[in-house]
C-alpha cells in the first residue's frame, strides 16, 4: 500500500514563494479602509478551481539547525532529524505564527474547498472608530495570524494568499476594518454560533500544530479568544438574537449540497443503482466516480474529510487516487481495486462477503464537495430494478 506520509528534504523560505512577505518586526499601523477592485480568477486560480479534490495527506521538511519552529511542533525523522509536518488541505496549519505557504501547497489545499469566485470586498461599514482601539487591532491581528497559518489564507487574503490580489468571499488583507469583508453569516460561522462540522470535521489539532476546528470555522489555537473576537464583531454589527436565529435558520439553504449530502436520510436504491447478485456496483447516473462506499445498513453518510468521510460501518471502501481515471458504473465489483486506486478499507486484504438477504448501503462520490452519485439502501442478493 502506498504510504500517505511522504518525507522530502527541502528547505522552503517562504520568502522565495512569490507571496507577499510581511515584515514581522513592525507593528501593524491601522490603515483606512480602501475599496479595491478585485480581479477576477486569473487563469492559474482557475485550473485549480477545475481540478479535483486532493485526499489530505502529511508532508514532512527537515529543519535548519537554527530554526525555530517550537518544540512541540517538531517531530523526528526515522533518522532522527529535525522535521515540521503539514497537513496539505485547507484546513492544514503550519505552526502558529508561521505562514502556511512556508511548508503548505496552496496549489493542493485550494483544491480541497469551495472552488469559485464570490466578491471578497466589504459587505458593511462598522464605525471605524476600533482602528483607535490599542486592544481590538491587537486582536484583529492576532487573528489575521491565525488564518495565514492555515491553508484557508490561500483564497481568502488578497495580500498574502495564492495570488497577488486573488481572493473570494472575504479579505483577509483588506485595509481598515478587514472583518467588515464578511457577511453577517460569515461571522457566525466565525464564532462557532452556526455549527460548520459538515464543512469535513477537524483535524486532530494533535497532528495539526494544536489548530482546532471543531468549535469554528477556523482552526485555531485558542478557541476562546477566537470566539470572544467573533463575538465582538457580532455585536459591533448589532446583530439582534432574532436576526441571528434568522441566520442560523439559512444554514440548510446556506450549505446546500453539502448540507443535503450530510443529512438526508438514505433512500432504498432505485432504478439502476445497487450492487448485483455479482457483485458489480451500479450508479443511477452517467458521472463517473472516484469514491465507492459499501457500509453496513444504518451507517451514517459519508462526508468531506478531514473527518468525515470515514464513517463507523465502512465494509469497504476504494479511493480513486488523484491521477487515476473515474470508474464508470457498472464496471467495478464489490472487493476489487483497479490501476490507480487504493482501496482504504480494508487496509489490507478483502473485504467482507456480502451475506444474501442482507440489506447494505451504499455511498458513491463523483468527488468530495457536494458530489454524490447515489446513497441507497440494497439487498445483496436482489437484481437491480430496471426501468
Ligand atoms: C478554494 C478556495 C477556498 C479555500 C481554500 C477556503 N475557502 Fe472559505 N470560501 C470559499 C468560497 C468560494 C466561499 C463562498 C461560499 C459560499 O458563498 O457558498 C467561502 C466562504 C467562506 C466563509 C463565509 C464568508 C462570509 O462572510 O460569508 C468563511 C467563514 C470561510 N469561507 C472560511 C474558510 C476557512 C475556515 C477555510 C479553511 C479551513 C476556508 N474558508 C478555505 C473558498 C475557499
Amino acid at each position: 500500500m502506498r504510504t500517505l506520509v511522504v518525507f522530502l528534504m527541502l528547505t522552503p523560505i517562504a520568502a522565495l514563494s512569490g507571496c507577499a512577505d510581511s515584515d514581522d518586526t513592525a507593528p501593524a499601523e491601522p490603515t483606512p479602509r480602501v475599496d479595491y477592485d478585485y480581479e477576477p480568477p486569473s487563469e492559474d486560480v482557475s485550473a485549480i478551481f477545475a481540478s479535483h479534490y486532493t485526499y489530505p495527506y502529511q508532508e514532512c521538511f527537515d529543519l535548519e539547525a537554527d530554526h525555530s519552529i517550537p518544540e512541540e511542533s517538531v517531530t523526528l525523522s526515522e533518522a532522527g532529524d529535525e522535521q515540521v509536518c503539514i497537513w496539505q488541505n485547507a484546513q492544514g496549519c503550519a505552526p502558529s505564527g508561521t505562514p502556511f505557504d512556508a511548508y503548505g501547497s496552496c496549489e493542493v489545499a485550494m483544491t480541497t474547498s469551495a472552488r469559485f469566485y464570490k466578491f471578497p470586498g466589504y459587505k458593511t461599514e462598522t464605525p471605524t472608530d476600533v482602528l483607535d482601539d490599542p486592544e481590538w487591532v491587537k486582536e484583529a491581528e492576532w487573528m489575521r495570524s491565525e488564518l495565514r497559518a492555515c491553508g484557508c489564507i490561500c483564497c481568502h487574503d488578497s495580500t498574502q494568499g495564492y495570488e497577488q490580489g486573488f481572493a473570494t468571499a472575504f479579505d483577509v488583507g483588506a485595509q481598515g476594518v478587514w472583518t467588515d469583508t464578511f457577511t453577517d453569516f460569515g461571522l457566525l460561522t466565525a464564532s462557532g454560533h452556526i455549527d460548520t462540522t459538515l464543512l469535513g470535521g477537524s483535524f486532530d489539532p494533535a497532528t495539526n500544530h494544536g489548530f482546532d476546528r471543531n468549535h469554528t470555522i477556523f482552526p485555531t489555537t485558542d478557541v476562546p479568544r477566537m470566539k470572544a473576537f467573533f463575538e465582538g464583531e457580532i455585536a459591533r454589527r448589532g446583530l439582534t438574537e432574532e436576526q441571528i436565529q434568522e441566520l442560523i435558520e439559512q444554514v440548510p439553504f446556506r450549505f446546500a449540497g453539502l448540507y443535503t449530502n450530510y443529512t438526508e436520510e438514505t433512500q432504498p436504491c432505485g432504478v439502476g443503482e445497487g450492487v448485483s447478485p455479482d457483485g458489480t456496483v451500479h450508479w443511477a447516473s452517467a458521472s463517473d466516480a472516484r469514491y465507492v462506499y459499501v457500509l453496513e445498513e444504518g451507517s451514517a453518510n459519508v462526508a468531506d474529510p478531514p473527518g468525515l468521510d470515514n464513517p463507523e460501518g465502512m465494509l469497504w471502501r476504494l479511493d480513486v487516487l488523484y491521477d487515476g481515471t473515474p470508474i464508470p458504473s457498472g464496471t467495478l465489483a464489490y472487493g476489487e481495486t483497479l490501476e490507480d486506486t487504493l482501496q482504504r478499507r480494508p487496509e489490507s486484504g478483502e473485504p467482507p462477503a456480502l451475506v444474501e438477504g442482507t440489506t447494505y448501503k451504499l455511498f458513491v462520490l463523483r468527488d468530495f464537495g457536494p458530489m454524490r452519485l447515489a446513497n441507497c439502501t440494497f439487498v445483496y442478493g436482489d437484481p437491480i430494478a430496471e426501468e
